[in-house]
């Protein structure tokens, strides 16, 4: 048997060699943009919502792996199911039986999800569960055309990224599906103009907008658009691969919205932070439009699926979502989180507004007033729209050891999704964060200033 430690080990002692080969042999720019950020850390260990560098730093995690590390790193229930699972032997994707933890999985998720979805089709990411949709929601409808909301994120397979507006996302990869059609989020006039020819196979949406800035939907706007899918006879889709599975403070957010989905896709989560795998929960009649005869059992299927592993690590992380209340726990924290961020705007010229449900944040900014920010910010935005963004992610991760992200469809929203078992001391370190940046932004400007345009002229191409 080979032994990988004595090849790990050398590595970690020469890091520039780990960076030199991923560079050569994965992907050059993404070496070159972390170090530019000042965010290429030597991470060797994570923990809950803590992560430890080979030089003893700790950070706190506010990005959580695009939402994967709900129950926060290396989850000591989940690694030892996973760990008995591999040592069962139990067979994993023979292709000819049944799964043995596929129905409990698909079961359980079911009957948190809500009365109307019964049964679960399962892929490896949140895109896979997309693309089932648009196939699944074709196939029942005998309808072609998928309606999607500007600004979504939904994945970047090509049938996925036809249901995403964003140039910078498309551009290049020449034409993608072409019954596809948006509409303004939250306008429900412009849905109804969209779907009143009755061609619409479906309205995919997340619930909540998560890149483009954690955006909220209109009080009443979910109910309203179930009342409209179902007068034109389109499927309603949520996309709930980053707001479901507790996120929210519900198991889907769309339990807080009073709509019941044709169908809805969890993925992230689902994987405990450990196993790619994604459900897409569906009425029991549009599955059996895919699955209508024997002969059409395996018609839509994928050779992972299923699989053993993914299912046990999505079964896990079901009892700890429970036993350890973390839905609960999302709102408290996350009400309270939201108040404190509050309270800075009004203090700050640059913090516009504070938005988000649960553990699902965000803090919008907006362009300075006074004359002296102005010109500073003017000459940021001049070098890149991103910039500011990013040097205030940069500047939170080095003054306060909070990892964070920029939203991608909206450059001056920082996105703050800690995993949920997350620590009221952490909560705060993020607050006390946010407000040291801003003080160094709005009052002693220089060094997040000059720094940043350093580094927009090296890392953005500006
Ligand atoms: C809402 C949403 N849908 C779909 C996806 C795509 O998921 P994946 O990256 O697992 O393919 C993402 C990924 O960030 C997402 O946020």
């Amino acid at each position: 048997m080979p032994n990988p430690n004595p090849r790990l080990e050398a590595a970690a002692k020469n890091w520039s060699d780990i960076e030199e080969q991923y560079a050569r042999f994965v992907n050059p720019q993404w070496v070159k943009l972390l170090t530019a950020l000042g965010l290429n850390k030597r991470f060797v260990r994570s923990v809950g919502a803590e992560l430890f560098t080979d030089e003893g730093e700790t950070y706190v995690d506010f990005l959580s792996g695009y939402g994967v590390y709900a129950l926060g790193h290396s989850h000591p229930y989940v690694t030892q199911q996973l760990i008995e699972e591999l040592q069962s032997q139990r067979p994993s994707m023979l292709q000819s039986h049944i799964p043995a933890l596929a129905g409990q999985l698909a079961e359980r998720l079911c009957t948190l999800a809500g009365p109307k979805l019964e049964k679960v089709y399962f892929g490896s990411s949140g895109s896979e569960g997309v693309e089932s949709a648009i196939k699944f929601a074709r196939a029942f409808t005998k309808r072609d055309l998928i309606v999607f909301a500007d600004g979504g994120f939904h994945g970047l397979t090509c049938g996925s990224l036809s249901l995403m507006s964003n140039h910078w996302w498309r551009e290049g990869f020449g034409p993608l599906l072409l019954d596809a059609g948006s509409v303004p989020f939250g306008d429900l006039e412009a849905l109804e103009a969209a779907l009143r020819k009755k061609q619409a196979a479906a309205f995919i949406c997340e619930p909540i907008q998560g890149e483009c800035g954690v955006r909220l939907p209109p009080p009443g706007y979910w109910k309203e658009v179930a009342a409209i899918c179902q007068r034109y006879g389109t499927l309603l889709v949520l996309d709930e691969v980053q707001s479901g599975m507790c996120r929210t403070g519900t198991f889907l957010a769309s339990h807080q919205y009073d709509v019941e989905p044709d169908m809805v896709i969890l993925a992230k989560a689902l994987s405990g932070g450990h196993i790619p795998v994604s459900a897409l929960l569906m009425r029991n009649d549009i599955n059996r439009a895919v699955y209508s005869s024997v002969d059409k059992a395996f018609v839509h299927a994928s050779t992972f699926s299923e699989n053993s592993l993914a299912m046990r690590a999505g079964l896990a992380t079901l009892d700890v979502l429970e036993s350890e209340k973390l839905g609960d726990r999302a709102r408290t924290l996350g009400e309270r989180f939201r108040r404190e961020l509050s309270a800075l705007i009004g203090k700050y010229e640059m913090i516009k507004e504070v938005r988000g449900l649960g553990l699902f944040n965000a803090i919008e900014f907006q362009p300075p007033q006074s004359l002296s920010l102005k010109l500073l910010y003017g000459a940021f935005h001049k070098a890149h729209p991103g910039l500011f963004g990013q040097m205030f992610v940069k500047t939170l991760f080095e003054e306060a050891k909070i990892l964070a992200q920029m939203a991608g469809h909206n450059y001056l929203v920082i996105k703050l999704i800690p995993p949920l078992m997350v620590s009221d001391a952490q909560l705060d370190q993020a607050i006390n964060g946010v407000r040291r940046v801003l003080d160094m932004i709005e009052n002693s400007k220089t060094h997040f200033w000059t720094q940043g345009l350093k580094i927009g002229a090296k890392a953005l191409g500006a």
